[in-house]
């Protein structure tokens, strides 16, 4: 049996999966079933009512290629109705120009097609200078900003904290 939220995450180097077993532990294993899109693709997106969708941000504001290889699927992959939230990870001293680049171009895809977007976080205690996973107005993330690379000390704070948002947000609570 499917549970309520399904959770897709593509991963290069293993943080992006790390940061998805995390949200599955503050969510509660058994409301959230994890996909890893390089070994079970996104077919299986339809069975979900309620979607969490993990991107990291590589090689200058460029999607990881497991979503990169699966990006037409995903633009035709109907989340109409849905409620969605998003979460990104990157590196905000290093590649400050393009900070979680990946998560705006994902936010984007997913609200063009209908999807109900939750999950906006906001942009205190970050220092970088240009995002595409900002809000309109510049003062929020469009998801769940995670920085191994430079803040992971935040990291646990910050899922905790963002994992009951998004429960609120899907009336789970
Ligand atoms: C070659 C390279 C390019 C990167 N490019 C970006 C980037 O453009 N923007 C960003 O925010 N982070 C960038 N990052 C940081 C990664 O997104 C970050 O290390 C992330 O945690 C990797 O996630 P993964 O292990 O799930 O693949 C880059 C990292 C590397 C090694």
């Amino acid at each position: 049996m499917t549970a309520p939220i399904g959770l897709f995450y593509g991963s290069t180097t293993g943080n992006t999966e790390s940061i998805a077993d995390l949200i599955a532990e503050n969510i509660g294993f058994d409301k959230i079933d994890r996909i890893d899109i390089a070994a079970d693709g996104l077919d299986s997106i339809s069975d979900y009512q309620y979607l969490i969708l993990g991107i990291p941000t590589w090689d200058f504001g460029e999607l990881q290629e497991d979503w990169a290889d699966l990006w037409e699927i995903a633009e035709n992959a109907n989340v109409a109705g849905k409620t969605c939230a998003v979460f990104g990870l990157g590196d905000q001293i290093g590649y400050g120009e393009w900070f979680l680049d990946a998560m705006g171009l994902l936010h984007n895809l997913l609200k063009a097609q209908g999807a109900e977007m939750v999950g906006y976080w906001p942009i205190e205690g970050y220092s970088f200078d240009e995002s595409k996973a900002l809000t309109e107005d510049g003062c929020q993330f469009v998801g769940l900003a995670i920085d191994e690379d430079c803040q992971h000390g935040e990291t646990f704070a910050r899922v905790e904290q963002w994992s009951q948002q998004v429960l609120a947000e899907f009336d789970m609570l």
